[in-house]
């Protein structure tokens, strides 16, 4: 019923909020504040600190195998041949993908997964099964929200890849939903969980940097040869987003590690935002030397947005996927105690008392070293036997965050991501594109997680477990 009165009140909204920003030049900032003002009364707030009865056993259905839902099926097997999970269900539009999967566990699962390939609406048929607890979505993008809420409505936890969503509007519908359904809703962004984003954060929790000021990160991937590539991505679906809109289309590898630093959610939350793309050369280039069909690109090649929070930090998160930059999360964060780059790695320790550390130089290798061995995560530190097998999940990290996932399920605790974290890293897109479409307009950023950002709190991803 309450999901129904929400869906009601959103039919006025969503027609403005359900599509691709650049149609909404013609409204007067005014009128877009209005517009999202009106919506976020809906949101309650109650699955901060959310968890569920310990699941023994995760029973897992997977959505999307091609290159990322193969590797999240692989990071499954340590806590399959530990009895923590099993894999019941595949779904994907092409059988080989589903095979693939199936002969890798070969030797790691006794039972064989049921298989669903026959349409794309197949993966219905694998979310209504009775013994299935977790969803996992690894979909192209525009799969990703109705996959969830359906997943939710059949009573599962969902798990989807990056971003979970990028209309404001399935943004408010997905926390609805899992606020209807009592579900957990997670977006699994696998760069918290890498060991430099995991020591950075080690190091801010334990006072080293002091008073955060500003943080940087961005998702600066060369990714022209595999959009324009036939075989890459299942039908071409990432380059139609790039043809069709523009903004900051990939946040959350940057973002989800700086909300983690920025206590986002836990005491402090964005309050404003704003987006300036380039022009677009380089994609559009590329695909008429490749003789690709698709030259109409809107997207610009370098995005770069940038929020203040309401304690007054501020972030920038940049965006390119067209150009040959070498790859690049820049992994900046600045306090008045110590400021971190990455790409590499590098420390800078602000300690008056000794000249020799007094701002300019970043700390040698000697006294880096002294810092990693001293402020590693507990989390990298206690899986790194394991995770070291798992170097084709990003050196280690996809792993780390699966078996987060699924022992936070065994345990029965809050996950280490709400809804209100997976919705705030992923609007940031469409609010981007927003800012964009209207010469870069400063827009208020929507509260997304019913004012309790307000109370400070303990990040999950901090707590261990036994
Ligand atoms: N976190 C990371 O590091 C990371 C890395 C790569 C990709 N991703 C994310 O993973 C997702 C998938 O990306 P990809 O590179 O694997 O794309 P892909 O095109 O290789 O895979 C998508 C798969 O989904 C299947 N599919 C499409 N529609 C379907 C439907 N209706 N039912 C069942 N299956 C369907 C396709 O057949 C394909 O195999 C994207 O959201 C992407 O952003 C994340």
């Amino acid at each position: 019923m309450k999901r129904n009165h929400f869906l009601k009140s959103l039919i006025g909204a969503s027609t403005f909020l359900g599509l691709p920003f650049t149609s909404f030049s013609k409204l007067n900032k005014q009128q877009i504040q209005e517009r999202i003002r009106s919506l976020q009364q809906n949101i309650r707030g109650d699955l901060v600190g959310f968890s569920v009865d310990p699941i023994k056993k995760v029973r897992v259905g997977i959505i999307g195998l091609g290159n990322r839902g193969k590797i999240l099926a692989q990071m499954l097997h340590w806590l399959i041949e530990n009895d923590k999970a099993e894999i019941v269900g595949l779904s994907d539009l092409i059988e080989g993908n589903v095979e693939k999967v199936i002969q890798d566990l070969n030797g790691v699962q006794k039972s064989k997964p049921a298989t669903y390939t026959k349409n794309e609406n197949d993966w219905k048929n694998l979310v209504e099964r009775d013994d299935v607890d977790l969803i996992l979505i690894a979909t192209p993008w525009r799969w990703h929200t109705p996959m969830a809420i359906y997943g939710m409505e059949q009573g599962k936890h969902v798990a989807s890849e990056v971003p979970i969503a990028y209309t404001l509007s399935d943004c408010y519908k997905l926390i609805q939903t899992a606020e209807v359904t009592r579900k957990h809703c997670m977006m699994i962004e696998n760069c918290c969980y890498n060991d430099e984003e995991l020591f950075v954060l080690n190091m801010i929790q334990k006072g080293v940097f002091g008073d955060l000021t500003h943080a940087e990160g961005a998702y600066i991937h060369d990714l022209r040869k595999h959009m324009l590539s036939e075989d890459y991505y299942q039908g071409q679906w990432r380059i139609q987003h790039h043809r069709n809109r523009d903004g900051n289309f990939y946040t959350t590898h940057g973002i989800g590690p700086i909300s983690n630093y920025l206590n986002i959610g836990h005491g402090d939350y964005y309050s404003t935002l704003t987006s300036i793309s380039s022009r677009e050369k380089n994609l559009s280039d590329a695909a008429k030397r490749k003789g690709s069909p698709f030259t109409d690109i809107k997207c610009g090649d370098m995005n770069t947005t940038m929020m203040k929070t309401a304690m007054g930090k501020t972030v920038m998160l940049q965006f390119d996927v067209h150009t040959g930059s070498p790859y690049s999360r820049i992994n900046k964060v600045v306090g008045t105690g110590a400021v971190h780059a990455g790409y590499p790695s590098r420390l800078y320790i602000d300690n008056p008392e000794e000249l020799k550390y007094w701002g300019h130089n970043w700390l040698s290798d000697e006294a880096y070293t002294d810092y990693k061995e001293k402020f590693t995560h507990p989390l990298i530190k206690k899986l790194k036997s394991i995770s070291e097998n798992y170097k084709q999940g990003h050196g280690g990290m996809d792993f780390v965050m699966i078996y987060r996932l699924i022992t936070c399920l065994n345990k029965g605790v809050p996950l280490d991501q709400t809804v209100y974290d997976s919705i705030t890293w992923s609007a940031i897109t469409p609010l981007s594109e927003l800012s964009v479409a209207n010469s870069s307009e400063t827009v208020e950023f929507p509260d997304f997680t019913g004012g309790t950002w307000k109370n400070d709190r303990d990040l999950e991803i901090m707590r261990m477990l036994s």
